[in-house]
């Protein structure tokens, strides 16, 4: 279906009809990073009940990383993909059928295409040229890299839209909390005004360590020796990463049209452990709180009530959102882990399967 050489329309279609019938979704993985191995080994643990409840057979013929290409049409053999990226700590010289690094997004037949590529706030690269090609070849596509989707939403959602494709981003906001899914589907019919929250779990984790009297340094140590903190730290340090969040939020679900730019932003780097302490006597501790509503975009430090429904601690995160009709609700999670995270993925994966219409024989 997705091989944009392939001229016969007629061919195309039903290729993609016999797909649906056999219930196989061929998955193409690129970014082996912690949570593309959660994912991986979610699927294992999880095939049988994904095909039971869901009726879907992943197939992975693909996973990449930044030096090498493991691929079988078959399928891979996932132990074997996840051995190789353990011992050997890339995919270089997996034993298995060669294929063409640079053009295998647009060259491979594929349902789904998973960017996990790590995020990039600058050019949003690789993940975002990744995703237009995945998108261009009319694969679905699911990320967990907020980059591409912070500096080019709407663009994207458009060229999904006129590829009539899918493409899904749960993991990029709560990590496996369903935040963005709340917000969407289960407030529909009333119009969302506003919402506030914490949107980032290493600096949360920061804070509360500092809270407890450890120095930032060890604190930040810390949170990168348990995996919460990005591949660059300063994104989550200097408010990035919440921005990120902040922006995929504004635009998905208040349908605004922001990029990272539009957000006033304050990390967290300027905190002092005077400053914890003067909140802790009025009972409040600081919190990097990212805000949208008419008026403001915003994410900064601010010292929040203990009574307040988004005080959470450690890697949790928490969002406030403010409705027409239905008050406040509050969803609380964990905002980041790999095999979180991965099960957003895995829930993105089964949405799509969901929604994949019958195509017309023509
Ligand atoms: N570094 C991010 C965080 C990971 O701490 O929230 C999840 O996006």
């Amino acid at each position: 279906m997705n091989n944009c050489y392939i001229q016969n329309t007629n061919f195309i279609i039903i290729s993609t009809y016999i797909n649906k019938k056999t219930n196989l979704m061929r998955i193409i993985v690129c970014g082996l990073g912690v949570v593309g191995q959660s994912f991986l080994k979610l699927l294992l643990a999880s095939s049988t009940s994904l095909y039971k409840d869901y009726g879907i057979k992943p197939r992975i013929i693909a996973c990449v990383d930044s030096k090498g290409i493991a691929y079988s049409p078959t399928g891979l053999d996932l132990e074997k993909v996840l051995t190789t990226k353990q011992n050997f700590g890339s995919l270089k010289g997996f034993d298995g059928p060669k294929l063409d690094y640079v053009n295998y997004i647009e060259d491979l037949d594929a349902e789904v295409f998973l960017e996990l590529t790590p995020t990039n706030l600058q050019t949003a690269e690789p993940g975002l040229s990744n995703i237009i090609s995945a998108l261009r070849s009319k694969k679905n596509v699911i990320t967990v890299n907020k980059g591409p989707l912070a500096l080019s939403f709407s663009s994207l959602i458009e060229l999904a839209d006129y590829n009539n494709v899918m493409l899904r981003f749960s993991g990029t906001v709560g990590g496996g909390t369903p935040v963005l899914e709340f917000a969407k589907h289960c407030l529909k019919g009333d119009k969302i005004t506003s919402f506030t929250g914490i949107l980032n779990g290493t600096t949360n984790y920061i804070l509360t360590r500092m809270a407890d009297g450890l120095p930032f340094h060890e604190a930040l140590d810390d949170a990168k020796q348990k995996g919460y903190a990005e591949a660059n730290p300063s994104l989550d340090i200097d408010g990035d990463d919440a921005a990120a969040k902040l922006v995929i939020m504004a635009n998905w679900i208040m349908g605004y049209k922001v990029t990272l730019r539009d957000v006033d932003k304050v990390g967290i780097s300027n905190v002092k452990q005077e400053d914890i302490n003067k909140a802790a006597i009025e009972k409040k501790s600081i919190k990097l709180i990212a805000k949208c509503d008419k008026n403001e975009l915003f994410v900064k430090p601010i010292p929040i009530s203990k009574d307040d429904p988004i005080y959470v601690n450690g890697t949790l995160n928490a969002v406030t959102f403010r409705s027409e009709h239905s008050g406040e609700q509050t969803i609380i999670g964990k905002g980041a882990g790999g095999m979180e995270t991965a099960s957003s993925i895995l829930r993105d994966l089964i949405e799509i399967r969901q929604n994949m219409t019958t195509y017309e024989l023509v």
